[in-house]
């Protein structure tokens, strides 16, 4: 049976990631931990929550050996814009906070997922279907942790024997957990906002080109890679993946479709627009496909149509807490 940790539970993607793996694996099994408790958090019915900062050696030997873990979801991390306003805590958190954590594992013999990002690439980076292997020397303090992270996590391998897995998310698209502060938002932001307002004021030009995922396609890649056979991969860490790529107008005018009198304009962030424009248009995930059969099922269209739906739910009648 597996015991899992999560740390950064409580984040856009580990809110998720906690529901799908305590589905999966049972409530008792799955170990949520953050800095911060879960707004809806319910003891009786949620399962296990440890306060866990991945800065502090003691907390991590504490969760460690309070509970047999042999897998850890490491999510917990400074995102790109916030990394650029605070980039001494990005260092920190991203840096420190994934030793610490690669270092626990290694003690205790856990296999880890650590995601990178499109923020590992930067201007000189081939910016259409950017190789699996190719240039990366990002411009970002988000992107220079990133990038010596994928590193990290393939000298833990090599030199340790460290079941160290990991993949590159686009911008992640989601619904119940808002995103934690990084470039990609807007394509969040202006799915709520097109439901609430009919209007959205994007910090980005109409046409910056990215990659981007629905969340239950990033959550099950997760779950695949953790399960895949290791014989297969070749790569182990820092999997390019993606689902689709778009511009704010090409999402906005898919949002149309569905709610016609929907507007964007735009009050451009020089600082975002400057990570977004550094990062690919595009990337080829072909090594993800053929070493451990990554294949998304949302496309714009699709995810466009779900999102909208269970956003609208989710506005006329907000839900109660719930277990996790
Ligand atoms: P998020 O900002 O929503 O969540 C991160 C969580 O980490 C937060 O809940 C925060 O409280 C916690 N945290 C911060 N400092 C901590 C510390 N010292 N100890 C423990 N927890 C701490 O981020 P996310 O979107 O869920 O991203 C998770 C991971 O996925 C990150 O490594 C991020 O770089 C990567 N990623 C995310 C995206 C995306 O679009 N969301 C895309 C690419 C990669
Ligand atoms: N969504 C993330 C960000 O914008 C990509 O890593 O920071």
């Amino acid at each position: 049976m597996k015991k899992i940790l999560i740390t950064g539970a409580v984040g856009q993607i580990g809110s998720e990631l906690a529901t799908a793996l305590k589905k999966r694996y049972g409530k008792e099994n799955v170990v949520a931990s953050d800095i911060r408790m879960p707004s809806d958090f319910n003891p009786r019915n949620d399962g296990p929550f440890e306060f866990l900062d991945c800065l502090d050696p003691h907390h991590i030997t504490r969760a460690m050996q309070m509970y047999n873990f042999d897998t850890i979801y490491h999510l917990a991390a400074i995102l790109s814009a916030v990394g650029e306003a605070k980039p001494n805590l990005a260092w920190q958190v991203n840096m420190y906070g994934l030793y610490n954590m690669l270092e626990a594992a290694r003690q205790y013999h856990c296999a880890v997922f650590v995601p990178s990002s499109i923020g590992a690439f930067g201007k000189s980076t081939p910016k259409d279907g950017t190789p699996q292997d190719t240039v990366q020397r990002p411009d970002t303090m988000y992107g220079v942790t990133k990038v010596a992270g994928e590193l990290l996590c393939d000298y833990y391998h090599k030199r340790f024997g460290l079941d160290t897995r990991g993949v590159r998310f686009p911008g992640l698209i989601s619904y119940q957990t808002e995103p934690g502060g990084g470039t990609t938002d807007y394509a969040v932001e202006i799915f709520s906002e097109a439901l609430k307002h009919k209007k959205y004021t994007c910090y980005l030009n109409a046409d910056t080109r990215m990659d981007m995922m629905y969340m239950p396609d990033a959550i099950k890649g997760m779950i695949d890679l953790m399960e895949a056979d290791p014989d297969g991969l070749i790569h182990r860490n820092a999997f390019n993946l993606t689902a689709m790529n778009f511009t704010p107008a090409e999402i906005a005018d898919e949002i149309k479709k569905h709610i016609p009198e929907f507007e964007i304009e735009y009050n451009v962030d020089p600082v975002r627009q400057a990570i977004a424009d550094s990062w690919p248009n595009y990337l080829d995930d072909s090594a993800a496909r053929n070493e451990w059969g990554w294949k998304p099922t949302f496309d714009m269209e699709m995810m466009t149509k779900d999102l909208l739906e269970k956003l609208s739910q989710k506005i006329e009648k907000p839900q109660k807490p719930k277990s996790r």
